[in-house]
C-alpha cells in the first residue's frame, strides 16, 4: 500500500492508496489514438473556452501557482489547448505549450498576440508521448486536464520526466473518478464512448500516480463537489 501526502482544509492528512485494478484500463485507453483526440478537439475548439474556461479556472489557476514558484522558470504545459492558462504565469517565465490539436493551438496563438504575453516562448504542434525536446530542457512541466486525454499515459509521463531537470516539479491537474455508485455508473457508461468523447471519464488518482512512477510530493483537492485534485511530483529521469 502506497501512502500519499494529501493537502486538507486543515492541514496535511495522509491519504491511503490501495494498488488496484485501475491502472490496467488506464494504461490500454479503450480507443483513445491520436486521430480520435485531433479530431475530437477539432470539434470542441471553438466552444472550448464558453463550456470549460471558468469551469476548469481554480485548477489551471493552482497549477500554475504549484509550478511556477521561482524567477526565471522555463516551463513546459504539455496539452496547452486553447491557452487558458497562459496569462496566470509570471511575467519573468518562459513557458512553452505543446498541443495535437492544430484547432486548439490557432486560439492559443491568437490569445498570445491579443493578450501580448511576452512570457510565451513557443507553442508548438507536438505529440506529448513523442517530444523533440532534449533531455533537461525545462525546470518544471504542466499538465492540465490532460491526462484523461493523452492516449498513452506511461509513455507521457517518461517523456515528461525526460525532457524536466531531475528534482523539479511535475504537476497534473485532472479530475478523476470518484468510485461511487451514481458517478461510476455514469463513468462506467461513458468509458467505452472515450474515442468519440476524446478524454477517459473513468481514470483513477491511483491509476496515474502508478503509471507516472515518481514520488508524489503532495495531492490537493480543487474543488468541493467532484474530484478534482492537484498532484505534484518529484522529478526523477525514467531508467531504462
Ligand atoms: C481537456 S483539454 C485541456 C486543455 C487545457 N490544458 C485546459 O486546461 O483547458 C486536453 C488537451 O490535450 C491535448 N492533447 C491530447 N493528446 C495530446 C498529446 N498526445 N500530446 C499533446 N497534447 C495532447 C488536446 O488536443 C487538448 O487540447
Amino acid at each position: 500500500m502506497k501512502r500519499l501526502p494529501e493537502t486538507g482544509a486543515g492541514g496535511r492528512v495522509f491519504a491511503e492508496m490501495e494498488p488496484d485494478a485501475t491502472v490496467e484500463p488506464a494504461r490500454r485507453r479503450r480507443g483513445l489514438d491520436l486521430t480520435s483526440v485531433r479530431s475530437a478537439y477539432g470539434r470542441y475548439a471553438n466552444f472550448y473556452d464558453l463550456v470549460f474556461g471558468a469551469l476548469f479556472e481554480p485548477g489551471r489557476l493552482a497549477a500554475v501557482r504549484s509550478t511556477n514558484t521561482r524567477h526565471g522558470q522555463r516551463i513546459l504545459e504539455v496539452g496547452v489547448g486553447t491557452g487558458l492558462s497562459l496569462p496566470s504565469y509570471r511575467a519573468d517565465a518562459r513557458v512553452v505549450g505543446i498541443d495535437v490539436s492544430p484547432e486548439m493551438l490557432r486560439l492559443a496563438h491568437e490569445r498570445v498576440a491579443s493578450e501580448a504575453l511576452g512570457h510565451v516562448e513557443a507553442l508548438h504542434e507536438m505529440d506529448a508521448q513523442e517530444m523533440s525536446f532534449a533531455d533537461d530542457s525545462f525546470d518544471a512541466v504542466v499538465a492540465m486536464y490532460t491526462v484523461s486525454v493523452v492516449p498513452d499515459l506511461e509513455r507521457m509521463f517518461a517523456e515528461m520526466r525526460r525532457v524536466c531537470v531531475p528534482g523539479g516539479d511535475i504537476v497534473v491537474v485532472n479530475h478523476f473518478a470518484t468510485g461511487g455508485f451514481l458517478t461510476g455508473l455514469v463513468e462506467g457508461v461513458m468509458s467505452p464512448l472515450s474515442s468519440l468523447i476524446g478524454f477517459q471519464p473513468d481514470l483513477r488518482e491511483q491509476a496515474v500516480v502508478a503509471l507516472a512512477d515518481i514520488e508524489v510530493q503532495e495531492t490537493r483537492k480543487i474543488s468541493i463537489i467532484g474530484n478534482r485534485k492537484l498532484i505534484r511530483f518529484r522529478n526523477e529521469h525514467p531508467t531504462g
